[in-house]
């Protein structure tokens, strides 16, 4: 299920990642990329430990924490901390699938990668090419989202960026480790609670006990 969230930054958030990124020094795409990947990688990337990655991780994480979308879609675990790439005329990313366990860099932990966003910073009009094509059972979905905007998928699924051909093209990226598992049973309950949301609209009795069947659910499924 790919699920696009908008206005995850705010517009004064957005506009203080873009005078920030301008200025950052961007690196090689493929430090962070394993062996197959690598070979299909041509991007800039911004250094894990540098300045602006962790001041503009920190906003982005900071954004998901009140987003509800994102909170009832990803049902986040652990969120890696968010990566920072660019794509300039001729640069783009082949089909490849993201690492299945990261490890969190300056940690001992690791992540499972359950699911991929890409968070867009820069206006579409500002580019052409550079869409994320994603491989979905159904077909391949391309997206190119308003700057602020997010597109969360599985991470099981192939995916590319192709090549832009006008202006630069940065995003956010990163995984989140979510308390299910598996896509199948995190969509139930997503399609649940947004049926419980509408429901509660109308302000019926029934609404307690499927509020009790969703909960009873993520106890069942879930992992903390
Ligand atoms: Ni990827």
């Amino acid at each position: 299920m790919l699920i696009a969230i908008p206005d995850v930054l705010s517009e004064t958030e957005l506009a203080l990642a873009q005078s920030r990124l301008a200025t950052a020094h961007w690196g090689d795409g493929r430090v962070t990329a394993g062996h197959q990947s690598a070979r299909v990688k041509h991007n800039l990337q911004l250094a894990e430990d540098s300045a602006e990655a962790r001041e503009l991780g920190e906003i982005v994480l900071r954004a998901l924490e009140r987003n509800a979308l994102f909170m009832t879609a990803a049902l986040p675990r652990h969120v890696f901390p968010p990566l920072f790439n660019r794509y300039e005329s001729g640069m783009e990313f082949g089909a490849h699938v993201d690492n299945a366990i990261r490890p969190v860099p300056g940690s001992a932990r690791r992540i499972r990668t359950d699911l991929s966003a890409t968070l867009f910073l820069t206006a579409p009009q500002d580019y052409d090419g550079g869409e994320l094509l994603i491989e979905e059972p159904s077909g391949l979905r391309s997206i190119k989202l308003r700057a602020g905007h997010m597109i969360l998928y599985p991470a099981t699924h192939l995916h590319r960026v192709s090549a832009v051909t006008r202006g630069a093209r940065t995003a956010a990226f990163f995984w989140i480790q979510s308390m299910v598992k598996d896509d199948g049973e995190r969509q139930m309950l997503f399609d649940l609670d947004r049926a419980i949301v509408e429901l509660g609209q109308a302000d019926h009795p029934a609404i307690a006990r499927l509020t009790a069947v969703y909960h009873n659910l993520v106890r069942k499924w879930g992992e903390v």
